[in-house]
């Protein structure tokens, strides 16, 4: 397979290329033609030239494109879903799912065609009218990571083009097999040329070039919080608009009378699902005291059970880490664990799957102190440190210290406790009796604190993003009204 950089409508090949490769057996999954600085510039160029006419596309034609885009996605779901597993490693069940989250998006966005929805108001003077109105902000640049190479995207994709901006996107290195395919749906949906350009590179050095361009109105990312937090610098020293959806450190709460059986499988679900690899994965269970031993006891057995392997194959659990360098990274931080005096209750090592790929076996630490680097880190691989607490309050204390925000789930049967949790939790997603996992399109994303910048992606919230107000007053009154002085009378 080969795959190029799409500019202006035309899949453009590079003097080089670079290799993706299938993090379940190290096999060659693609050619990918490599974006040069040059390639930035012709980028820009393209989208903003189609910014003329895509801003003037009636919002409800942009949304039936996008209607058609998900008609399409909706087709080649398998395909995409199996490109996917083989381009970055998680199960086909889970591919599937990332596939359908941008159809959802799809078919959610294509109606913001026929909404936008701006406001009236009352206004000061007579024979005058006044209202509010959407603009799209102009060209933007996107840069999103490789564990939900479809669904993340999407989040940004359908809010920026149903408004009528024109995008320049850079997606992971690690994921360019299955975005250029993504982006191949767009074109056989018909989208304008220029209007959605594609940029592959390894590096760091295209995804710069594109943050300081001059062209480039708004930035959104997700990915880590130190590029999350250089981007925001140089937007802000060039004064762009910068949505960030950076790190999290999210928690299970298990209180007392919590369901264990259930306890269970929402664990297993956030904590090694993707193995450990989304930002919204549970990394630390918090547990009262009471039920602690049988919860760990549950777990312990359960974990055990969990069957690694190449996501295709349809009864495997858990596929691979995403490198060796995230390997390695993820093993550093489970022997500083072990360092500091947590205890490890299942994994903690490599995993050996036919001598292939780059396997973490799913681990669990139990006695992880307040303060030490399993509390308070991300590690963004399958590793659940366990923190005991003695009350409610206790736990809601323990969630909210930590530097990230992302999403946090309490399990009990008491009504009460739930609605102080979701009153006291400072997190952007909660969940009551459900994992830390599954957020629905329809509801804003993000985080606080360390996680975000306080923007949201999905949901209306993402349009804040990919719009500017803009506020227009008709007087018809035909004389000159002076607002704030010539209605009154002192
Ligand atoms: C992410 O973790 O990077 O709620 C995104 C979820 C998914 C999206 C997660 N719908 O886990």
């Amino acid at each position: 397979m080969e795959f190029r950089n799409y500019i202006n409508g035309k899949w453009v090949k590079g003097r080089t290329t670079f290799q993706t490769i299938n993090p379940a057996n190290e096999e060659l999954v693609a050619e990918i033609a490599q974006a040069e600085i040059s390639d930035v510039d012709a980028a820009v160029s393209a989208a903003t030239e189609a910014f003329k006419s895509w801003r003037l596309v009636p919002a409800p034609l942009r949304g039936e494109l996008l209607f058609r885009v998900g008609d399409i996605l909706k087709q080649k779901k398998e395909e995409l879903a199996r490109l996917l597993t083989q381009d970055m490693g998680k199960v086909i069940a889970e591919a599937r799912g990332d596939v359908q989250e941008a159809i959802d998006m799809a078919y959610f966005m294509g109606g913001e065609g026929r909404r936008l929805l701006g406001y009236t108001a009352p206004v000061e003077m007579p024979n005058k009218f006044g209202m509010a109105v959407r603009d799209p902000a102009g060209v933007v640049g996107l840069i999103t990571p490789w564990n939900f190479p479809i669904a993340v995207p999407s989040w940004k994709i359908f809010p920026a083009l149903v408004a009528g901006n024109t995008i320049i996107w850079k997606p992971s290195p690690e994921t360019p097999a299955i975005s250029a395919a993504f982006v191949q749906v767009f074109e056989e949906a018909g989208l304008p040329a220029g209007v959605f350009n594609l940029l592959l590179a390894p590096g760091a050095e295209v995804g710069k070039v594109l943050v300081e361009h001059p062209g480039v109105r708004v930035l959104s990312f997700t990915g880590s919080t130190i590029t999350g937090r250089a981007i925001a610098e140089s937007a802000g020293r060039l004064n762009k608009k910068v949505s960030l959806e950076m790190g999290g450190k999210n928690a299970i709460i298990v209180l007392d009378d919590a369901n264990i059986e259930l306890v269970t499988d929402a664990t297993l679900w956030s904590a090694f699902g993707t193995s450990g690899q989304r930002c919204t994965a549970a990394s630390r269970l918090i547990v009262q005291k009471g039920i602690a031993n049988k919860v760990k006891e549950s777990l312990v057995e359960r974990t055990k059970t969990l069957k690694l392997g190449n996501g295709l194959e349809e009864t495997v659990q858990i596929g691979p880490i995403i490198n060796k360098v995230a390997l390695n990274r993820i093993h550093n931080y489970v022997q500083i664990g072990q360092k500091e005096g947590a205890r490890a209750l299942a994994g903690a090592s490599v995993a050996d799957v036919n001598g292939k790929g780059f396997f973490y076996n799913p681990t669990l630490f139990d006695g992880v102190k307040p303060g030490s680097t399993l509390e308070a880190q991300e590690i963004f691989g399958p590793v659940l440190s366990i923190i005991e607490v003695n009350s409610f309050e206790e736990a809601i204390e323990v969630n909210n210290r930590s530097q990230y925000g992302l999403s946090t789930s309490i399990f009990t049967q008491d009504v009460n406790r739930a609605f102080t949790a979701m009153r006291d939790i400072f997190s952007g997603l909660v969940y009551i009796n459900h994992g830390t996992t599954g957020a629905e399109i329809q509801f804003p994303f993000g985080g606080v604190r360390g996680t975000g910048n306080g923007h949201r992606e999905a949901g209306q919230a993402a349009l804040e993003v990919f719009t500017e107000w803009k506020s227009i007053y008709v007087d018809y009154s035909g004389k000159l009204q002076r607002a704030q002085i010539d209605n009154r009378e002192e």
